[in-house]
């Protein structure tokens, strides 16, 4: 049987202005003790939070399918940072972004009875691309809902990568309702951008990985920078690095005006964002943490650090010149914290996660250009 996390089961419509909105966690979904509350006794959720070992074996699912993505070094982000610095290069993983680790890792665990049928899938930008390549590779179909709105390139790639799109007025009608009456309808398995146990496992074993690319070389990681959105990748890295070294902090990084991730760890409960603003960093717009994303990083993760969308088109041309990299304003985030001097790097070893590279040209044109 395919597992049934609930996900359409109180799941909010998204309210983002931006481009990514991958929310599918509410405010008001039913509370019911799990071992992520057993653990952490202040948290509760409907879901089973994932754990090291599930990121372990994830890791050794979608081996055989993904990039291993090049651990940087550069003498030129050493000297603007003020300290070591090693750059997880996640732009160059198939599809252009870290997505694809968490949705192969779900979609390889859809049995064979059910891969006919197909995923569905909500999402305007890396998960989009990433469900439709791995669908695509495994031979299932997919659906994808996708905002009217969406960067065209988003959309021309998600189709290239083999889905149907279905495209939605973000403003008035609700993506999760249209996502689950198709997956209804053909009895697909719902794909979420974060709110899901394997989702989160595949998102770790980026973390794992430059760790061990790391220790490779005779590096101590002291800290760990990561691009935050709703989470998964976040609670993911936080799973990979607390299994192999519980001393490396992992920081979430998020927009100013979209920090609810931030705010929530410094409340301690879930907080969304303000209705009404605009960033260019799509990716990681979302709307509120997940239950099960917050859960697994309140008690794991050190403080989170903000950005402004001026300070990633700085760090964007900075990747260009200096790096040779393209990466997109969201997969900048942590990159531009670190050049901001959020946080403390003089004398440690910091790890960057750059975890997408799918920038639309303009804005790539508007960074080198200023
Ligand atoms: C490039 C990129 N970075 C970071 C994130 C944030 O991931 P999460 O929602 O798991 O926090 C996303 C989410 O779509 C993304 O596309």
């Amino acid at each position: 049987m395919t597992p049934d996390y609930g996900l359409a089961r109180g799941a909010a419509p998204n309210r983002q202005t931006g481009d990514s909105g991958d929310n599918t966690a509410s405010k008001h979904s039913p509370l019911v003790s799990t071992r992520a509350s057993r653990e952490h006794s202040s948290m509760t959720t409907s879901l089973i939070a994932p754990t090291f070992a599930d990121v372990q074996a994830a890791r050794a699912r979608i081996a055989p399918h993904i990039a291993v993505t090049p651990l940087i070094h550069s003498p030129a982000l050493d000297a603007a940072a003020g300290g070591r610095v090693l750059l997880k290069a996640e732009v160059l993983q198939h599809t252009g972004s870290f997505k694809l680790r968490g949705a192969l890792n779900r979609l390889l665990q859809i049995d064979e009875e059910a891969r006919p049928r197909g995923v569905v899938a909500y999402s305007s930008g890396n998960h989009a691309q990433a469900v439709a390549y791995s669908a695509t590779l495994l031979g299932m179909p997919s659906v994808i809902v996708m905002p009217k709105d969406a960067p065209a390139i988003k959309v021309e790639r998600t189709r290239a990568f083999g889905a149907d799109v279905v495209l939605y007025d973000r403003y008035t009608e609700d993506r999760v309702a249209i996502g689950g009456a198709i997956a209804r309808e053909r009895g697909a398995v719902v794909v979420p951008p974060f709110e899901d146990p394997h989702i989160i496992a595949g998102q770790g074993t980026l973390v794992l990985e430059a760790l061990e690319q790391a220790s490779q070389r005779g590096e101590t990681v002291d800290q760990i920078l990561v691009p935050c959105g709703g989470g998964g990748l976040t609670a993911g890295s936080a799973l990979a690095a607390e299994g192999v070294a519980p001393g490396i902090k992992v920081h979430p990084v998020e927009p100013v005006n979209f920090d609810d991730m931030v705010r929530s760890l410094e409340l301690g409960y879930r907080v969304a964002n303000e209705p009404g603003h605009r960033s260019i960093c799509d990716a990681i717009v979302t709307d509120i943490p997940g239950e099960l994303t917050f859960s697994i990083n309140q008690p794991r993760v050190g403080r989170g650090l903000r950005m402004t969308d001026d300070q990633a088109l700085k760090a964007i041309a900075f990747a260009v010149r200096e790096l040779k990299l393209v990466i997109e304003p969201g997969g900048a985030a942590a990159l531009t914290a670190l050049l901001n001097g959020q946080i403390e790097t003089a004398g440690k070893t910091t790890l960057v996660v750059v975890s997408g590279g799918n920038i639309d040209p303009a804005i790539l044109a508007r960074a080198v250009s200023a």
